[in-house]
């Protein structure tokens, strides 16, 4: 039984709508109470999926956990008695290596699961590895299963090959307890690997530099408990901005940042939107126009996110004009394309670009979602798609999305879950 999600196109979106916590920081986050030897406190942690599988692998662990209101939760990772995480739960969620960095650090040994196939390309994890290694770990495949082991991991200098988040944050964990200095060079700079290394140090780990490309982690002997308020999801925030300016309305977006947004703001305004913005909110006025097409490239932050690539291409297929969308983070993720040409979008792909020549309107039809932004990316094109479309496969919206369908009805949209 899967859920779908059944929208009627037309509605000019308007109201407020309030940004939960980000998936992306929350996750690692989330392992990264392995680490303390204390009760760790988090609030603003988002009703998602991916947050209910990483609790489910903590508490398999041995981790006790206490969900309180409004999603605060309370971690003791004192007692662990299993360093593993099975393949029935990682092959629902990749983020599930993050578990490896903690464990490795912090007790010396891990069994995860090899994350398997995935919707958007071979997203391998040979970097989170040869970091482990080149710390002193000890690391082979097994059965399908990454095994580490490692007496106390020691500082090392790591050169990353390519810019990857989950790799930067997997590495940072595991060296803020490891003997002596990690430098990670070549280091990702997303927000959420700032506010990972922001909740670390707040249990007493020593990272600078973190939100730059040159992360110092001097490794400590033991990490305590804390308090820690997740950051805004801005991947999220830009996914409403958008839902905003592809129906030609009105929005505020609440509790979020538009510091962490610069690129995607650029784009929605170079768009044709009106927006203005304070310390942590944003408000986007499209005033019933349509959009003009744009230009976008995604790389890692500060530049364009992947992530919000095929809310764009959502909003070049029905904007004045031809917009090139150019995806160079991740190969194969233009899923959300085909099903959106089956809604009439003229959007041609060649290699890693999409070019979408805007149509005055798309129409509705059944679709499927692939993986999670791709879905994003289809309920905003049935936002403005003439009709009722019918969106299958919703689980993957329902892992990075707190209350979508909640969100978009108190907006205006005329959206319905079907559960059957
Ligand atoms: C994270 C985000 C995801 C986002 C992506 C890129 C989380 C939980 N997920 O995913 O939402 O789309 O960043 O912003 O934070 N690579 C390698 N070897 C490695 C690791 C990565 O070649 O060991 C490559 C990948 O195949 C990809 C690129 O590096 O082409 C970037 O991937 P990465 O930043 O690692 O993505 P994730 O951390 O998985």
């Amino acid at each position: 039984m899967t859920d779908k999600l059944l929208i009627t196109g037309g509605v000019s979106l308007g109201g407020e709508v309030r940004i939960a916590g980000a998936k992306n920081a929350a996750l690692p986050i989330l392992a990264g109470t392995l680490l303390a030897d204390g009760k760790v406190t988090l609030s603003n942690v988002p009703h998602l999926h991916d947050v209910t599988t990483t609790l489910e692998l903590l508490g398999r662990m041995g981790v006790t956990l206490t969900i309180g209101e409004r999603m605060c939760i309370e971690v003791d990772a004192r007692e662990i008695k299993r360093f593993s995480a099975p393949y029935e739960l990682v092959k629902t969620m990749r983020a599930s290596i993050l578990m490896l960095g903690p464990l490795v650090g912090r007790f010396g040994r891990a069994d995860i699961s090899l994350p398997g196939g995935c919707a958007i390309g071979a997203r391998p994890v040979n970097l989170h590895l040869e970091g482990l290694r080149a710390m002193g770990a000890e690391v082979s495949l097994e059965n399908g299963y990454i095994r580490a082991r490692a007496e106390r991991l020691h500082g090392a200098r790591l050169v990353l090959d390519m810019v990857t988040v989950t790799g930067t944050e997997n590495l940072m964990m595991a060296a803020a307890l490891a003997d002596g200095e990690t430098v990670i060079e070549n280091a990702a700079r997303e927000p959420e690997v700032t506010d990972l290394a922001e909740f670390l140090n707040g249990m007493g780990a020593r990272i600078r530099g973190a939100g730059t490309d040159s992360i110092h982690v001097a490794g400590v002997e033991r990490l305590a408990g804390t308090r820690y308020r997740v950051l805004p999801d801005r991947i999220e925030t830009g996914t409403y901005l958008v839902a905003a300016a592809i129906t030609g309305g009105r929005i505020l977006c609440r509790d979020t940042r538009p510091d962490l947004l610069d690129a995607v703001l650029v784009k929605l305004r170079e768009a044709g939107a009106r927006i203005e913005t304070g310390p942590d909110w944003i408000r986007l006025d499209m005033a019933g126009r349509r959009p003009r097409a744009v230009d976008v490239y995604t790389a890692p932050y500060p530049a364009f996110p992947t992530d919000m690539q095929a809310q764009l291409c959502a909003l070049n297929s029905i904007a004045e004009g031809v917009g090139t969308v150019t995806e160079t983070v991740f190969e194969n993720r233009f899923m959300h394309v085909l099903e959106m040409q089956r809604m009439g979008a003229d959007i041609r792909l060649e290699g890693n670009v999409a070019v979408c020549r805007g149509v005055e309107r798309l129409t509705a039809a059944p679709v499927m979602a692939t993986d999670l932004r791709a879905s994003a990316g289809l309920v905003l094109a049935g936002l403005v798609a003439k009709g009722e479309t019918l969106i299958d496969r919703i689980y993957h919206i329902d892992r990075g999305y707190d209350n979508i369908e909640e969100k978009l009805a108190t907006l205006g949209a005329r959206v319905r879950r079907i559960s059957r």
